[in-house]
């Protein structure tokens, strides 16, 4: 009999990551579904929540892909490399490692985890030219403990990789099938430096695109839960009546880099079916929005189903 597989944690911090979601809100996710799509994988927390049996896992970030792809089917050589970050890790090593380009993949592989796991914040950030360019933090452990990359070979040996763009990725997707779709954050006009920076890798009309491939592709049967930033020209793009449900849910904001500045912050759940438990939930922080009014129900102090 196979022996069933681990359930891993993931290996990379990402910007915009949703490790946070899984964790305070595990329950958005449909029950059942035939195969897994996450076009925008990042760091993959949907993904290891999940752990489902088959998934369809992309993103434009062929370095990333080459990470996941290495680990998967090889990730001995990776492990090795890495053991060596760690040895000689320091400020001078760190910057050399920063500008060179690799010539194996399991060479690049190893790169981006030790970057992701040395580097400022623990951010995967590229400049215009895609050049990976965040200074070096303050923390210095590259392996860690309880990883297991045999693990995480095994939890990515049923899925598909590829280095695609989201459009081709949601294609694919058919009946019963489920995507989850976690974009760049960008809104039509915005003040938010955040947004401003994905603006130059997501624009806005790739968000218009984005959200109409997921309507060709929730028209051929497909379950989409969708996240994105909370503003109104979002709403406005998913606001097609009796296919989407949009709920806003809350976290603790980071990006701010002074303490004063964080606090908590809210982002837009989309989905083309009902959350069950979110209506008659009880978690205070969890509001659901009537898109054809614009306006919001908080479901804070009753259970009613305002629908
Ligand atoms: C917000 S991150 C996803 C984070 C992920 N959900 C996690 O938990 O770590 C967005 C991802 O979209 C990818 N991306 C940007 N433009 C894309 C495109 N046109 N097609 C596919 N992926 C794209 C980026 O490389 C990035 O990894």
């Amino acid at each position: 009999m196979d022996s069933p597989i681990a359930k891993v944690a993931p290996f990379l911090k990402w910007a915009g990551g949703k490790r946070w979601l899984v964790g305070k809100y595990g329950f958005v996710f449909p029950e059942s579904f035939d195969r897994y799509f996450e076009p925008f994988l990042g760091g993959g927390a949907v993904f290891f929540y999940l752990s489902p049996d088959r998934a369809m896992l992309s993103d434009i970030n062929d370095e990333l892909i080459n990470c996941y792809k290495s680990l998967r089917s090889d990730w001995q050589p990776v492990y090795k490399k890495l053991k060596i970050h760690q040895k000689k890790h320091s400020d001078d090593y760190y910057y050399r490692v920063r500008g060179v380009n690799c010539r194996s993949d399991s060479s690049s592989a190893a790169r981006m985890l030790y970057l992701n796991r040395t580097c400022f914040n623990g951010l995967y950030r590229v400049n215009l030219k895609g050049k990976f360019n965040v200074p070096k933090g303050t923390k210095s452990l590259v392996l860690l403990p309880n990883e297991s990359f045999d693990d995480i070979s095994n939890r990515l040996s049923q899925s598909e990789i590829s280095c695609r763009g989201f459009e081709e990725s949601i294609r694919e997707a058919d009946e019963n099938d489920f995507i989850y779709s976690d974009p760049p954050y960008t809104v039509r006009h915005n003040l938010n430096n955040f947004i401003k920076y994905n603006e130059s890798l997501f624009s806005w009309s790739d968000q218009v695109a984005l959200a109409d491939s997921l309507r060709t592709a929730s028209l051929r049967g497909v379950k989409i839960l969708a996240s994105n930033a909370d503003h109104e020209s979002i709403r406005e793009i998913y606001s097609d009546f009796g296919i989407w449900n949009i709920y806003r849910v809350s976290r603790k904001s980071n990006l701010a880099s002074a303490v004063e500045h964080r606090g908590d912050t809210t982002e837009l759940l989309i989905s083309n079916y009902k959350i069950k438990g979110l209506e008659q939930s009880k978690r205070t922080e969890v509001l659901q929005l009537a898109s054809s009014t614009k306006s919001f129900v908080s479901l804070r102090s009753s259970n009613t189903n305002h629908f």
